[in-house]
């Protein structure tokens, strides 16, 4: 790792030269507000006991020294001194909006790509090792989904699985649900229904994060299974028609959810951009789209951009499909995924869950 060259306290900041040429600004509130000792950060819970707004504004050090582990602050007018590691100064060393996201990267893909990529991982894996769990969850994370071999085709050893990852979302649908075509919920997954490219929850505020689905026993003909890289969309779109992209990225689109005592309605764009600019949820459910009216060349322009969406998220060409046989679990980001079924005659049964997408991200952070 570079090394601290030179450290010079200024009037506003903690000026650094790092060994590669790289220089940083540390503003003093902010060296204070960071500061590692245990008045400042709770040693186990990790929380700030610190009241920052109590701090005097004109905050200034006298002086600050280094060695290779950590900088000492001197406090101008007191005989405080507070100690950042330098570690922690390199974490920062360059200004940046705040950035959340858990490795790995998205890797974008259409029907072909993704036709090689490595998308398995053995049920005993994730089961037995916190490692397998982290190789599975990455998988995830690079290609929107992933397939967990081996696993029995049982409910319990389904929710066992999920369970490696987090606690279950609980849903109108309930937590840990089993179904088949008997409308038993007011949703046509509950139906041998076609069921086009969609994610699930735009009547949601949050969205639920993760679905797992698994099928328990299918004994009858077509249901095949599909998904899509919605972030492919949005970058085939924005490369080739950057109105309709704009479109998608910012009229909030209402969905809703109307049965079993309940009314939910949610609003989103389609492609839900961050602070930092990226693409970090697509939701596009046209069954569970609400009714709204706009300006009539606002409701032109959203319709084009609606149907540049679903033709390239219903192409074949853009899909992986297959029909999901017990013993393999599929696991999604519904936040980047649009799964999609086709009709099926005869006896199928499913199971599976929703999981928080935080909880996803947490796992991705602590397994391995
Ligand atoms: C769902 C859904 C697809 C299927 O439950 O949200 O879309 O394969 N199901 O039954
Ligand atoms: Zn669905």
């Amino acid at each position: 790792m570079t090394a601290i060259d030179q450290i010079r306290p200024t009037d506003s900041c903690l000026h650094v030269t790092w060994d590669d040429g790289i220089e940083s600004w540390y503003p003093w509130l902010w060296l204070r507000d960071h500061a590692h000792d245990e008045a400042t950060i709770h040693p186990i819970t990790q929380q700030r006991k610190l009241e920052t707004a109590t701090l005097p504004a004109d905050l200034r050090a006298d002086s600050a020294t280094t060695d290779d582990r950590v900088a000492r602050i001197h406090w101008q007018g007191n005989t405080e001194v507070s100690e950042v590691p330098v570690d922690f100064l390199h974490r920062f060393r360059l200004p940046a909006p705040a950035r959340i996201a858990a490795a790995p990267r998205p890797v974008l893909w259409d029907g072909a790509a993704i036709a090689e990529a490595p998308l398995q991982i053995r049920y005993e894996h994730v089961m037995d090792s916190s490692e397998g769990v982290h190789q599975w969850l990455s998988i995830v994370a690079a290609y929107g989904f992933a397939l967990v071999t081996g696993t029995p085709a049982t409910a319990a050893a389904t929710e066992d699985l999920i369970r490696r990852v987090g606690y279950v979302r609980e849903t109108i649908f309930g937590g840990f649900w089993q179904f088949t075509d008997d409308l038993s919920k007011a949703d046509l997954a509950y139906t041998t229904t076609h069921l086009s490219s969609h994610t699930d929850g735009t009547y949601s505020h949050d969205a639920p994060g993760l679905q797992m689905l698994h099928c328990l026993h299918f004994d009858g003909t077509g249901g095949e299974s599909t998904l899509v890289d919605g972030f492919k969309i949005a970058e085939v779109l924005r490369a080739t028609e950057p109105k309709l992209f704009e479109v998608l990225s910012t009229v909030a689109i209402p969905g809703q959810y109307i049965g079993d005592g309940s009314h939910l309605m949610s609003a989103r764009p389609v492609f839900h951009h961050d602070h930092n600019g990226t693409l970090v949820q697509v939701s596009y459910n046209n069954s569970d789209r609400a009714p709204f009216l706009l300006p009539p060349d606002d409701m032109a322009r959203l319709y084009s951009a609606l149907r540049s969406f679903d033709k390239l998220a219903n192409s074949p060409t853009m899909q992986w499909r297959q029909v999901l046989r017990p013993g393999t679990a599929l696991l999604f980001d519904n936040w980047r995924a649009l799964h999609g079924r086709h009709a099926y005659a005869g006896q199928r049964t499913m199971c599976g869950a929703y999981l928080n997408h935080e909880d996803f991200e947490s796992r991705l952070r602590t397994a391995g």
